[in-house]
């Protein structure tokens, strides 16, 4: 059975392709902003504007009407852990703009965001694919799945008017073959 969780998961897998980039190029200290300004893209249209707007918008919302309480406990600890990602985006994005203004030093802390975005993110996916997914299977039937799923669909269709998931999954795949990931 197709479900919104297996759905989610797999935006989980495209993520952290691109989460394997950016530890490599932590690691390597690399320097070619182009690609860390692309990823800045990729996570603000892709990471966080399709697939935590389907968790924000569609999931989490369903799930509090199982008694998933958005207040505390895990979904409340997931929608935290969405917007302390979103700082260390903004922390990139700064870095990148001081960056090309000529200050190389700015790339130390570009990097340095990067790392924690990365750290971030692996653990909150895990936290996701191993817990919160898991007690959500045990609480959706097979009609609230296919709720669900109806209405990813429905936000890939309003997001593809701009760039579709598809497209962004590209750049990840042009960027892990560039490094050889
Ligand atoms: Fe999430
Ligand atoms: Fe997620």
């Amino acid at each position: 059975m197709n479900t919104a969780t297996k759905n989610l998961e797999d935006d989980h897998v495209h993520i952290l392709r691109l989460i394997d980039v950016m530890e490599y190029i932590v690691a390597h200290e690399a320097s070619d902003i182009a690609h860390i300004e692309s990823i800045v893209e990729i996570i603000r249209n892709y990471a966080d504007g399709l697939h935590h707007a389907k968790e924000e918008y569609h999931f989490f919302p369903f799930l509090a009407t199982k008694g998933f309480s958005a207040q505390h406990g895990p979904v409340a600890v997931m929608l935290h852990e969405h917007v302390l990602g979103r700082d260390f985006v903004k922390g990139i994005a700064a870095g990148i703009e001081l960056f090309r203004k000529g200050n190389l030093t700015a790339l130390v802390d570009i990097h340095k965001n990067m790392k924690g975005y990365s750290d971030l993110l692996r653990s909150h996916i895990g936290k996701e694919n191993n817990i919160l997914f898991r007690m959500a299977d045990n609480a959706l039937t097979e009609a609230d799945h296919h709720q669900l799923l109806s209405r990813f669909e429905e936000a890939e269709k309003e997001h593809a008017s701009s760039a579709g998931s598809k497209e962004y999954i590209l750049k990840i795949n042009e960027l892990t073959s560039y490094y050889e990931i």
